[in-house]
């Protein structure tokens, strides 16, 4: 299993962390806009050969992933080289499916710098690139270690920070600790972020390859994706997911009773959007065609309490009643 530091001020442990590793060689992948940042603060430490890409999810790509591959021949890489992810989760999905890929698999250290990619896309080994759609291609790979510091958190936009609050309301509603940590905290901290990652690991510990306890993560992902999707990825994955909750409180009320009110006071506390502004059959059908779908029925995780949930099929009409008491055209995202 990797190597997991999450502490204030941690990013100055990296020469020694690397040390272990003992790689023959090091590569630092990150893109234009870390790069500016906080790439000179790994490079004083460690003696690494930079590979900068272009900020965006659309360099989340084959093509951007077979630069890489030949820049790594040409520099003489071998499996006993490193790959460090320095990024968001498109930096480190990127970083990790390359590592994962090349030469059968190179060590590999993530550094992730958006409050998502810390307690969700660096942890629990999913690496992924786009083709034909999000994330079809990728691989299970995990990394020798993964660096959290959450004071690289203090230059990324508020927006980026809302985002990452979308899916750690999301770990406050399938564990009782995280919940009661978010009802007094309004901003990401070292405890926080801790929190999170214990529950992903720990539901990841038990089913890497999401055959079944790993499903429990989608709580919120089956609406949410949907919503990335029909909205042309307009809607952020933090908000869809964030939409995708709500949805889910409410199927779950008609189901189990469960109070929605809980998700809908949290959300708003994070300044998270409930509404959509979608088509709901649009989302309906961008739901049965999902990867995660299981031969186009819809499969749901439902919050029965806090700490609570189930794996349920719901039905169509359910669904689309749902989605269409959360329309608001006047919810611009
Ligand atoms: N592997 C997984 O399990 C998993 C889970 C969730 C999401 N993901 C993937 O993660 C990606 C989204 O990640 P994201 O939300 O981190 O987006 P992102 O990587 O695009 O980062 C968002 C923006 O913030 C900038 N940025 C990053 N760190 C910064 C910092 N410290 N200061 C200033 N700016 C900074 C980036 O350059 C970018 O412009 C998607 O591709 C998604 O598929 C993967």
């Amino acid at each position: 299993m990797e190597r997991i530091i999450i502490r204030e001020g941690s990013l100055k442990k990296l020469k020694k962390l690397v040390e272990e590793v003992s790689p023959y060689k090091t590569v630092v992948i990150t893109n234009t806009t870390l790069e500016k940042l906080w790439l000179n603060e790994i490079l004083d430490q460690i003696d690494a050969i930079p590979l900068v890409i272009p900020d965006g999810e659309e360099f989340k790509s084959l093509n951007t992933a077979e630069k890489i591959w030949k820049n790594l021949i040409e520099i003489g890489f071998t499996r006993k080289s490193l790959i460090i992810g320095l990024g968001g989760g498109v930096v480190t999905d990127l970083a990790a499916f390359v590592a994962s890929t090349f030469m059968r698999g190179t060590y590999l250290g993530l550094i992730p710098t958006t409050l998502l990619a810390q307690v969700d896309a660096a942890i629990g080994g999913k690496t992924g690139i786009n083709f034909e759609g999000k994330n079809i291609i990728g691989t299970f790979y995990l990394p020798n270690f993964v660096l959290i510091d959450p004071k690289i958190l203090k230059t990324l936009p508020k927006i980026e920070i809302l985002n990452g609050f979308g899916e750690i309301v999301k770990y406050g509603i399938l564990d009782r600790n995280v919940f009661n940590k978010l009802n007094f905290l309004k901003n990401p901290n070292e405890e926080l972020i801790k929190e999170c990652v214990n529950v992903k690991l720990g539901i990841v510990k038990e089913d890497l390859r999401e055959r079944g306890k790993r499903r429990i993560l989608n709580l919120g992902h089956t609406v949410g994706h949907a919503i990335e999707k029909v909205s042309g990825y307009r809607i952020k994955h933090g908000f869809a997911v964030s939409i995708g909750l709500m949805a889910s409180a409410l199927i779950a009320e008609k189901i189990n009773g469960f109070d929605s009110a809980i998700v809908e006071r949290l959300l708003e506390k994070f300044e998270l959007p409930n509404k959509h502004d979608l088509d709901s059959k649009e989302l309906l059908k961008a739901m049965k065609s999902d990867k995660k779908s299981w031969y186009g029925k819809l499969t749901f995780v439902l919050p029965e309490e806090i700490g609570k949930v189930n794996i349920e099929n719901v039905s169509e009409k359910t669904v689309l009643k749902v989605l269409e008491e959360l329309k608001d055209d006047s919810s611009i995202n």
